[in-house]
């Protein structure tokens, strides 16, 4: 008979405890949750994003010889190409089919479209809805201008048809000569009801979570990137996605496609507030692990100052330069920022040596700002230690731990943050998944998520990633919500989230359980060290590992299976003071990511006795 003891008093509070991560890969922002359904709206998209990109991709147009894509007259130096038309004789149709297989579109349902024209002569341009096989699905609608200057037209139009593989027409009509860019259509509901907003069924989905906060815009799309902020494949420079959208200019993204950064840092803040999430935003700290790029530390003030300047921007008052600014954008009020990252899963001394400048710098002019240190994407290890060492010498508020790990981890690992120490700094966990989306996935999280509630005083905040995947663009798995043009599919890991998230409490309560047959998990605590080989830093495919134990000369050979361990065991040790082991492997460098790792894990049975798991 087992034995429930619940103390009668109150233990640590959960506060923000689990939130959302979003990061643009998968096409999660562009093709994903930014509403746009237009593909390359603006005609920037160019090899260096993706190799198959050229000017006009995502286009057609049944008169090639009546079109040019231009550079001479741009509608400003951020967005320098556009479409220049001249139908001399016929009309001249120019089709965008969007993401996937083509836009969505609904019956009775309206959408806005948007065009920047400068003409030569007076000319006219139609706008329709088709579907894949050219039918109409809108009466067409007419722009008639002879401006020669940049003008925008807007158009709201109704589709009569449902069409899940629809295209959008603009035929230029005959002896009319334009230019076009930022050609663009919304749905006209969007999320909240926002300008430039996002899509309504996605925002829905975030929000059925009730997510404490939201960590953006990545991931390593923040510190993947060049010094130079007018680079296209530059680091995230926050500056760069705020004002009106044509004038923001498109970027490289680190997952291979082009960002328009239409889904910028006020549409962030934005977002978290129609959420009632608390908005956690990632800063890049002039330093990009996989490029090891370092901004000189004489050079590093404005890359502090982006920092200083988000915070007024997001929290100062109509007074100061960047309270204007959000405030001309539509939001007088404060966004209440509470939280700030510097730099997402940094590895390297570089790192390490820019972020007290960051800290310093912030805790002198906003100390309410709590500072949100990193530990790089392993779960232990002398670069992990770094981060923790960091951010205890500084005073950091979190340390953003990140791992992707097989579930024998998760359930090898429930009592990870009992052995933290109360006092801080305390762990975000701001990246975590076990390694697919089944229902055993789903299950483990939970049990992990339960560990991190029970340690609510070592562990503030925790969020699973990623969160998005297009399914006709995926560039990392598993993900929590798949969608493509017109459907959305939340995982079974998804209802978990939702689930502790909905149901969050205030505060843990201190409860044992005494008298049931020990778990093997319990059995292995206290976990006295770890190791993983697994990931990007050791992206080998394992064989012929051996263990040897000069102890007791025991040696134990792991075997492996195309690369992944076949079994796991468990092995008792000689002495683990002595520490005195090796392992030997042969591996073949695979390149990339990969999860066919494995783990040693040291733990010791309620006996005194030493064993290894090997998982
Ligand atoms: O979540 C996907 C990626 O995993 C993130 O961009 C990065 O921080 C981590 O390596």
């Amino acid at each position: 008979q087992g034995k429930l003891t619940i103390e009668n008093k109150f233990g640590a509070p959960l506060n923000d405890l689990f939130g959302i991560f979003f990061e643009d890969l998968n096409h999660a922002a562009d093709g994903g949750l930014y509403a746009e359904m237009v593909q390359n709206r603006s005609f920037e998209f160019e090899p260096v994003d993706h190799p198959d990109y050229h000017e006009t991709f995502a286009w057609t147009v049944d008169h090639p010889n009546d079109v040019q894509v231009r550079t001479d007259h741009p509608l400003n130096s951020n967005n320098k190409h556009y479409l220049a038309v001249n139908s001399t004789g016929e009309a001249v149709k120019i089709a965008n089919h969007g993401f996937n297989q083509g836009m969505d579109f609904q019956a009775d349902h309206t959408y806005l479209f948007s065009v920047f024209i400068a003409a030569s002569r007076r000319s006219f341009i139609q706008v329709i809805l088709e579907d894949e096989q050219h039918h109409r699905l809108s009466a067409p609608l007419t722009i008639t201008t002879d401006r020669s200057d940049w003008q925008k037209h807007q158009l709201v139009i109704r589709a009569n048809r449902d069409s899940h593989q629809g295209r959008l027409i603009v035929e230029v009509l005959p002896d009319s000569q334009v230019n076009l860019d930022m050609i663009s259509l919304f749905p006209t509901e969007t999320f909240h009801h926002r300008k430039n907003g996002v899509r309504k069924d996605l925002g829905d989905v975030l929000a059925a979570m009730q997510p404490k906060f939201m960590r953006f815009p990545g991931g390593c799309l923040v510190h993947d990137g060049t010094l130079n902020p007018n680079d296209r494949e530059s680091m995230y420079r926050w500056k760069k996605s705020i004002g009106p959208v044509e004038q923001r200019p498109t970027r490289r993204n680190k997952w291979g496609y082009n960002q328009t950064l239409g889904l910028g840092f006020y549409e962030y803040f934005q977002l978290a507030e129609d959420l009632g999430a608390k908005p956690l935003p990632v800063l890049p700290g002039g330093y990009d692990p996989h490029h090891k790029r370092a901004v000189p530390i004489d050079q590093l003030q404005p890359w502090i100052d982006d920092a200083l300047d988000l915070i007024e921007f997001a929290n100062g008052d109509q007074t100061t330069k960047w309270g204007k600014k959000r405030a001309e954008l539509g939001h007088p009020e404060p966004f209440n920022l509470e939280y700030l990252a510097i730099g997402n899963e940094e590895v390297g001394q570089p790192f390490f040596d820019r972020y007290p400048y960051f800290h310093q710098a912030i805790r002198q002019r906003y100390p309410e700002i709590k500072l949100i240190n990193t530990s790089g994407p392993f779960a232990s290890g002398s670069e992990f230690n770094r981060g923790w060492k960091s951010a205890k010498k500084y005073g950091s508020d979190f340390v953003d731990e990140h791992y992707y790990m097989a579930t024998d981890w998760f359930l090898a690992n429930q009592h990870r943050y009992d052995h933290y120490d109360p006092k801080g700094p305390k762990a975000f966990l701001g990246e975590y998944a076990s390694k697919e989306n089944k229902w055993i996935n789903a299950v483990v999280e939970a049990s992990y998520m339960l560990g991190l509630e029970r340690n609510a005083d070592k562990v503030g905040l925790a969020c699973y990633a990623p969160l998005f995947c297009n399914v006709d663009y995926p560039n990392w798995t598993p993900d929590l919500i798949f969608f493509n043009q017109y459907q959305v599919s939340p995982s079974v890991n998804y209802y978990v989230q939702q689930l502790f998230m909905n149901y969050q409490g205030t505060r843990n309560v201190p409860h044992s359980i005494d008298g049931l047959p020990t778990p093997t998990v319990k059995d292995a605590q206290p976990i006295i060290g770890q190791f993983g080989f697994e990931g990007d830093l050791a992206d080998v495919t394992y064989q012929n590992v051996t263990f040897i134990d000069h102890e007791t000369n025991q040696q134990q050979q792991f075997k492996f299976k195309n690369g992944r361990l076949a079994e796991r065991a468990r092995h008792m040790l000689g002495k683990t003071s002595s520490q005195n082991y090796s392992l030997t492997f042969d591996a073949t460098r695979t390149g990339g990511r990969v999860d066919k790792g494995f783990h040693l894990i040291f733990g010791q049975t309620t006996d005194e006795k030493y064993f290894m798991w090997v998982l």
